[in-house]
């Protein structure tokens, strides 16, 4: 059988929110994170996820959001979007100059309430006053749906139930649905019959995939959705993060490593790999840790 891919894709790089969101150690300073940032967009990384604008009681890592937002480098071509789960939050991205912002709605009853606190339905609600705000100002909004291949409370997911969700955000007026693996449980198998639910409702081409790595599947993953027409990925540099209301996820798909696939399957991106690998060294440096990047491991080694 021969696979004939897109010639291009994107990469959503997510590391300094999804990424450093759940960092245990210690509150990751302002000027570390708007330097790993700057690292990425001289990567050639184009959409980057920079901050959320979420309590701070909730999620402190995020607490700097403004201070991120507003100083985060301007460049030519370089998209900063932000979390907002409420009008609040896009009131204050907007002040601190949010070029796009991201909505994000869960797939499961128990996952919404753990994350933000209300029912699917009132999210909803939640979402449409953003949208239709965003509307107003021009600015692009992205849909994220959570637990799309399994909820750390509810275990299995039926696509419908993910459909039902993605849907719901795109008549909203969200221009892209991105696909959350959560809890990184989900095999090949599992996100084609996903995805085939899902494009019954949103067409591929509005559609990206977001990858948690827990089980090693990412990449298979990906290659998966590849193969049924998505050309957008979210990724974390060095494999960095985890999500604070799913017990035991770990980080997204390594950028590097979704690059690696990418590359090798002769898919455009603009992104340098050894400009990321430079900023997979930084961060893990300052943080202390090793990456949970295949590919900057595989270069590391002597
Ligand atoms: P709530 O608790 O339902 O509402 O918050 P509330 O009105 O009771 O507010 C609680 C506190 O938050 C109050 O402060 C509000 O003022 C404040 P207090 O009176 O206690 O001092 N508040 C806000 N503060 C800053 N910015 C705001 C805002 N709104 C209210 N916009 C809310 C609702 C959603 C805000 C809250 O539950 C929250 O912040 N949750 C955190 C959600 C979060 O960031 N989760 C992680 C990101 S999602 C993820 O990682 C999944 C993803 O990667 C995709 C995937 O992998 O599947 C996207
Ligand atoms: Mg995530």
């Amino acid at each position: 059988m021969s696979t004939s891919f897109a010639s291009n894709a994107e990469i959503v790089e997510v590391g300094p929110r999804d990424g450093l969101q759940n960092e245990p150690d210690r509150v990751v300073p302002t000027e570390v994170k708007l330097e790993l940032i700057r690292r990425l967009a001289d990567a050639g990384l184009r959409r980057i996820e920079a901050t959320a604008f979420v309590s701070p009681q909730r999620v402190p890592q995020m607490a700097d959001h403004d201070a991120v937002m507003r100083a985060a480098p301007r460049r030519p071509g370089v998209r900063y979007s932000a979390l907002v789960p409420n009008l609040r939050g896009f009131d204050a991205a907007m002040a601190a100059g949010s070029q796009e912002v991201a909505v994000f709605g869960a797939a499961t009853e128990t996952f919404s309430q753990k994350n933000i606190h209300c029912s699917i339905a009132e999210s909803l609600q939640r979402f449409e006053a953003v949208t239709q705000a965003a509307r107003a100002r021009g600015i692009p909004v992205r849909g994220y749906v959570s637990c799309v291949l399994g909820c750390p409370y509810e275990g299995a997911v039926a696509p419908a139930a993910v459909a039902r969700v993605a849907g719901a955000l795109y008549e909203l007026g969200c221009y892209e649905i991105s696909l959350g693996d959560t809890i990184g449980v989900g095999t090949p198998g599992k996100t084609l019959a996903m995805l085939a639910a899902v494009t019954e409702r949103v067409p591929v081409k509005h559609l990206a995939g977001h990858f948690h790595d827990t089980y090693g599947q990412a990449l298979a993953n990906v290659y998966a959705a590849l193969q049924r027409g998505v050309t957008v990925f979210d990724a974390s540099v060095a494999g960095l993060g985890g999500c604070p209301y799913a017990p035991g996820a770990t980080g997204n798909l390594a950028t590097e490593d979704l690059l690696y696939l990418l590359d090798g399957l002769g898919i455009a991106t603009g992104v340098d790999l050894g400009a990321l690998l430079e900023a997979d060294r930084y961060i893990c440096r300052v943080l202390g840790r090793g990456t949970r990047s295949r590919v900057a491991l595989a270069r590391a080694a002597p």
